[in-house]
Formats: C-alpha cells, sequence, structure tokens
C-alpha cells in the first residue's frame, strides 16, 4: 500500500493536474478531499486542453475510480456539466467510476448571491473569490445550515433545509436591495438534481477503508494550495477549505496513518489569482514577461494571474507543515524567457532577517524580500525528459532550491505535455516503493 497525497505548496496553480495526470497509472483510485469548482486543474489529453474543475483529474484515465470526499462543497449543475463535457471529449463517465460522498455540502443557488453581497460589503479590501458560493456554503456548513447530498435524496428533509436556509437568506437579500427567493423553484430543481446524482452517490469513507485493505492505491489530489488554506494561509484572503495534509483526513473519513506520502507540487516562480499579500510580485515588465510565457491566466475564471520570483519562505514553510517528502517541480522553462531568475532565501522586516512564513498578513505586506540572483541557463529545458541532459546552470538553481527549501525535488516539468517530464525513479521509489517502476 502507497497512498500519495499530492498537494499545491503556493496559492494554487502550481500544476497539480499535470501531475496527477502522470502519477494516475500507479494509483487505482484518485480522491479529492476539499474545494469545489473554484479549482482549475489543467491537463492535456492528446494535444488537447481540459480543465477539470470538480471532478478529479483522474478521470480521464478510463480504469481509475475518482472520489468526490465529504469536504468538498459541490454544485450539482457544475458537476452534470463537467461529465457532459467529458463525454464531448469523449471521456466516458459512468457512476461506478465516480463517488459522490453523501455528506459532501452542496452549493445552492443563494450561495453566490451571499458571496456577492460580502466581497461588495468589503470594498476596496475584497478577497476576489472566483464567485462560485464556495465560501458561504463553507459558511453554513460550520453554522449548521449546510444541505448535504444525501439531503437531496429526501424531499421532505430538503424542503425543510430549504424553507430554514431562506428564511435567514431572504432577509439578508431584502436588507441588501436583492430579490428573494422562494423555496418550490429550488426544491423542484434540486430533487431533480437529487434523482439523477442518485447513482453516484456512496459512503466515501467505507468504500475507501475497503479499498485501502484489499491493497488498492489511492491518490489525493489536493486543489487550491497551502497559502489559500482556511488556517495556514495568508488569512483572510485564502479559500474556505483546508487544503493542507489535514484536510485529507477530514475530507474523506479517513485515518492520517492511511497517508503514505506527500509530494508538494512547486511553481519554479510565484503566482497568485485574487488580493492578498504577495512578497515577491513583479508588478513590472518582467512580471508581465512571465505571465505571457506561463499562459498565466486562471483556468477557471480567466483572470491574469499575478506572478513574482519564486518564494522559498513560503515553499520551505508549505514543505514542513505538510510534511512534504518530496517535491515535484513545475513550468522551470518559462524562465528561460528571462536575462536572470531570482528567488528569495529570506524576508528583511523592520531591520532584521526573517525565515520562517509570518501569519499576520500586515506583516506580509511589509517584509522586503531578500534575493538571490542566478544566470539563465545555456541550453533551453523546455520538454527536457532526461535529468542527465539538463544544463549545468539549472542544476545549480535546483541544487540551491533543494537546499533552501530543505526538500528533495523528485520530478521536474518541463511542458505540458504528460510527457514532458523528468521522473527521478530513485526519488520516487523511496516514497513509494516498487510502485515507482509503473511511472516515468
Ligand atoms: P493546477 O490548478 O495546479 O492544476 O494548475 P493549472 O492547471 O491551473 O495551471 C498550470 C498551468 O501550467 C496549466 O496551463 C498547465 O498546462 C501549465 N503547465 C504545467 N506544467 C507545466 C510546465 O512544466 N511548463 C509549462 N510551460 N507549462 C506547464
Ligand atoms: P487550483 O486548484 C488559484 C483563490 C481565488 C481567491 C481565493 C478565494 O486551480 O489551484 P474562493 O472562490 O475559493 O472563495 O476564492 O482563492 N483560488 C484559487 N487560486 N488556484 C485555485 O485552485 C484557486 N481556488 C481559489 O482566486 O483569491
Ligand atoms: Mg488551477
Amino acid at each position: 500500500m502507497a497512498n500519495l497525497l499530492v498537494l499545491g505548496t503556493q496559492w494554487g496553480d502550481e500544476g497539480k493536474g499535470k501531475v496527477v495526470d502522470f502519477l494516475a497509472p500507479a494509483f487505482e483510485i484518485i480522491a479529492r478531499y476539499q474545494g469545489g469548482h473554484n479549482a482549475g486543474h489543467t491537463v492535456y489529453l492528446g494535444g488537447k486542453k481540459v480543465v477539470l474543475h470538480l471532478i478529479p483529474s483522474g478521470i480521464l484515465h478510463p480504469d481509475k475510480v475518482c472520489v468526490i470526499g465529504n469536504g468538498l462543497v459541490v454544485s450539482p449543475q457544475a458537476f452534470f456539466k463537467e461529465i457532459d463535457d467529458l463525454k464531448a471529449l469523449g471521456v466516458e463517465v459512468r457512476p461506478e467510476r465516480l463517488l459522490v460522498s453523501r455528506t459532501a455540502q452542496v452549493i445552492m443557488p443563494y450561495h453566490p448571491v451571499l458571496e456577492k453581497i460580502a466581497e461588495q460589503s468589503r470594498g476596496g479590501k475584497m478577497i476576489g473569490t472566483t464567485c462560485r458560493g464556495i465560501g458561504p456554503c463553507y459558511e453554513d456548513k460550520a453554522a449548521r445550515w449546510g444541505i448535504r447530498v444525501a439531503d437531496l435524496l429526501e424531499p421532505e428533509v430538503l424542503k425543510e433545509k430549504i424553507e430554514d436556509s431562506l428564511a435567514v437568506k431572504n432577509r439578508i437579500f431584502e436588507a441588501f436591495g436583492y430579490p428573494s427567493l422562494a423555496v418550490g423553484p429550488i426544491l423542484d430543481e434540486y430533487k431533480a438534481l437529487g434523482e439523477k446524482l442518485a447513482p453516484y452517490v456512496a459512503d466515501v469513507s467505507v468504500f475507501l477503508a475497503g479499498q485501502i485493505r484489499s491493497g488498492k492505491s489511492v491518490l489525493f489530489e489536493g486543489a487550491q494550495g497551502t497559502l489559500l488554506d482556511l488556517d495556514h494561509g495568508t488569512y483572510p484572503f485564502v479559500t474556505s477549505s483546508s487544503c493542507t495534509a489535514g484536510g485529507v483526513c477530514t475530507g474523506l473519513g479517513l485515518s492520517p496513518k492511511e497517508v503514505s506520502a506527500v509530494l508538494g507540487i512547486t511553481k519554479a516562480y510565484t503566482t497568485r489569482v485574487g488580493s492578498g499579500p504577495f512578497p515577491t510580485e513583479l508588478k513590472d515588465e518582467t512580471g508581465a514577461r512571465i505571465a505571457r510565457k506561463g499562459d498565466e491566466f486562471g483556468a477557471t475564471t480567466g483572470r491574469p494571474r499575478r506572478c513574482g520570483w519564486f518564494d522559498a519562505v513560503a515553499v520551505r514553510y508549505a514543505c514542513r507543515l505538510n510534511g512534504v517528502d518530496l517535491i515535484a517541480l513545475t513550468k522551470p522553462d518559462v524562465l528561460e524567457e528571462l536575462t536572470e531568475i531570482r528567488a528569495c532565501h529570506a524576508y528583511r522586516y523592520k531591520g532584521s532577517i526573517m525565515k520562517d512564513f509570518p501569519s499576520e498578513p500586515w506583516i506580509l505586506e511589509k517584509v522586503e524580500p531578500e534575493y538571490r540572483t542566478f544566470p539563465v541557463w545555456d541550453r533551453s529545458i523546455h520538454r527536457a525528459r532526461d535529468f542527465s541532459a539538463l544544463p549545468a546552470g539549472f542544476l545549480d538553481y535546483l541544487k540551491w532550491l533543494e537546499d533552501t527549501v530543505e526538500t528533495r525535488v523528485g520530478l521536474i516539468s518541463t511542458g505540458v505535455d504528460r510527457e514532458d517530464i523528468i521522473f527521478r525513479r530513485d526519488e520516487f521509489k523511496k516514497i513509494l516503493g516498487e510502485k515507482a517502476r509503473v511511472l516515468g
């Protein structure tokens, strides 16, 4: 048994989709444990770009079972749209290979409206969310108003819950000048969605425990990233779920003993979508060049991503917090565009050196990054597949990165295609044992 957790070590969009797609052949099950259709995981399938939002990226492999855990917030409309989009690409999604937890929360039509009210009320301090209703749905979960997937299958329960919710939400809508919502149409729509969803609904915790007991292996696919984690990210500029390693157990109903190893997906520079502190941000032409070459536009909302230099303080923090065993380094090829490369190894704050990532946004906004500068390597590594052929300049940068974040790099992604990968089998053997042989 070797169950691998794959998660983002920055502010999301590190290339998790591509790496999950590459690793999937070594696992029987791919499970998401948090988030919702705010995620956008890009995979190239036969040269065609496919973006997964709610469904695990493993779905593109016809022999894999995919799981949506209780830690997610599920929009049934987004779920069926994604299935239709996949069918149009020739990917068959049968309920036998896509399970949705009975206790996952359901995004209701009032959630995006509440999100709009919240964002507008923040004025200049808006979070810049994906407007998918993610935050308000998690709020309802914590406030114990939430509607869960199993409730959709029980019309009487569903009716009562919608009535109770709307009694409160409509008063908020009224106060902010939004039209109130009626119970009837929502009930009819969600009853019908519940009937359509029924074949997919399962007790995910029981399913996974049984599969693991019988020797099957699970790849846990994180969404978002460590710095967007509700507790450990750059609060309040975060998402509303637990993207870090702890989220796996609560989000799937699994013991921590079932996570055998952790792979941290790390971009060779930094990007962020939405508002919030970003110490190494480049607001100049260099940032714009990285954005252009790296095609840094949100896979979900199409918004331009803010770009900046690699931040080893942040990634070292993510590695410690999640117990990252190995890093998968993505998009170093994008840096070849530049005349020199910089990477931050520490912050300076009020004249002192700071090596630990601070939790207070007002500190993070004021820190000054301390940089090390590297020359651009003399040969392109774009689409490189062989470690021994990498240029010395890149290897120097790689060694520095490993030493500074105190974690080994086990995989280097060098382009968008599945094959554009350098897989260091010996490193993976240490965490996956013989399974590493299936890959690369
Ligand atoms: P995710 O949310 O972590 O799955 O990442 P996204 O899919 O949102 O963003 C990553 C983007 O980078 C996608 O457009 C990928 O196709 C692309 N990408 C992934 N790895 C590489 C790489 O090594 N080099 C280049 N140039 N692009 C990559
Ligand atoms: P993947 O899985 C990058 C950001 C939003 C916003 C904040 C809160 O593709 O890496 P939300 O709608 O979740 O309440 O928005 O989180 N955000 C992401 N940024 N990648 C993502 O997912 C993100 N999901 C949410 O831009 O700043
Ligand atoms: Mg993304």
